[in-house]
């Protein structure tokens, strides 16, 4: 049987996760390698990326791992180069990097409201840099940005405006791209996941519980909140955003362009 990618190679930058269990971009990782793409895993941690090589790897996939910073140019300059060196092409371009940050206008530091939109934005903007030259010359590719909800609405009760900002820019870098290049056989779409059980929720739900007397049940309350928030009464997972990226990144989706993929069990139409 053809993979959906076969002789295809994806760039997943972001391809590891900030814990154990599956993130987006791990799980986006293995869900294209065992559909026949070769997959350059890059992660700003080594461990990470090549925790998702190795994974791949024993399956019986193909993949490489690469340390980079996806928000420095030449770090990613260098990642591009990289994969065009081991495979000579570049097809698809995920982009999964992201980190949250809490905290309103007034609460926020002017400096950690750079920090997110230097990762969440510029990395994205940098990455399409150095890899819609490649596309071009190949006449084909297609863009994956991991935008979030977070986009297009607000959480009752908790301050994102870093992150809600940041992923709103990513939306309109998406529709910027895709219109720019949809001559040139290059697609550009977004995903916008909703409430994902990930690693980085874990993180999330351990730094809630963290002074609480009853940390395992203030832990468990977290997971419940966000599993209640969602119309199934559960969150996703990092494969609901990979299996939305594979349909991206395949040509089954080859008349998608500047889509802004909403894979959130329904929340944000009752919102
Ligand atoms: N988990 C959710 O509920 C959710 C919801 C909506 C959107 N998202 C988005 O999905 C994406 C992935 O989220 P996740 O929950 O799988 O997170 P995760 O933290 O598990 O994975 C993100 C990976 O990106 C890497 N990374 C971070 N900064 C980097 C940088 N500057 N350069 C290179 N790599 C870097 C991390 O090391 C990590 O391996 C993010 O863009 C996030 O905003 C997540």
């Amino acid at each position: 049987m053809v993979g959906r990618l076969q002789n295809r190679v994806a760039l997943v930058v972001g391809a590891g996760s900030s814990g154990p269990g599956w993130g987006n971009g791990k799980c986006t990782a293995l869900t294209f390698a065992r559909q026949g793409a070769k997959v350059f895993c890059v992660d700003l941690n080594r461990e990470a990326a090549e925790e998702t090589v190795a994974l791949i790897r024993a399956e019986g996939g193909v993949a490489e791992g690469y340390a980079a910073d996806s928000s420095r140019n030449e770090q990613i300059a260098g990642a591009v180069r990289a994969c065009l060196e081991r495979w000579g092409q570049i097809d698809v371009l995920d982009n999964n990097v992201g980190i949250g940050s809490t905290g309103g206008p007034v609460e926020l530091d002017e400096d950690e409201w750079h920090r997110v939109f230097d990762v969440n934005v510029k990395s994205f903007y940098l990455t399409a840099k150095h890899v819609l030259p490649v596309m071009e010359r190949q006449g084909r590719g297609s863009i994956v940005n991991v935008s979030s909800i977070a986009s297009i609405r607000s959480p009752k009760g908790v301050a994102y405006v870093a992150y809600n900002a940041s992923k709103g820019a990513v939306n309109g870098l998406t529709i910027a791209i895709a219109s720019q290049y949809a001559s040139k056989g290059i697609r550009c779409n977004a995903i916008l996941p909703g409430l994902m059980h990930t690693p980085m929720i874990d993180f999330l739900a351990e730094q809630y519980a963290r002074d609480a007397k009853d940390h395992n049940q203030a832990y468990q309350r977290m997971i419940e909140i966000r599993d209640k928030a969602s119309p199934t009464g559960k969150m996703g997972s990092g494969w609901d955003t990979a299996n939305a990226a594979l349909f991206l990144a395949s040509d089954e989706s080859a008349y998608v362009n500047g889509h802004l993929l909403v894979v959130d069990g329904g929340i944000t139409i009752r919102a």
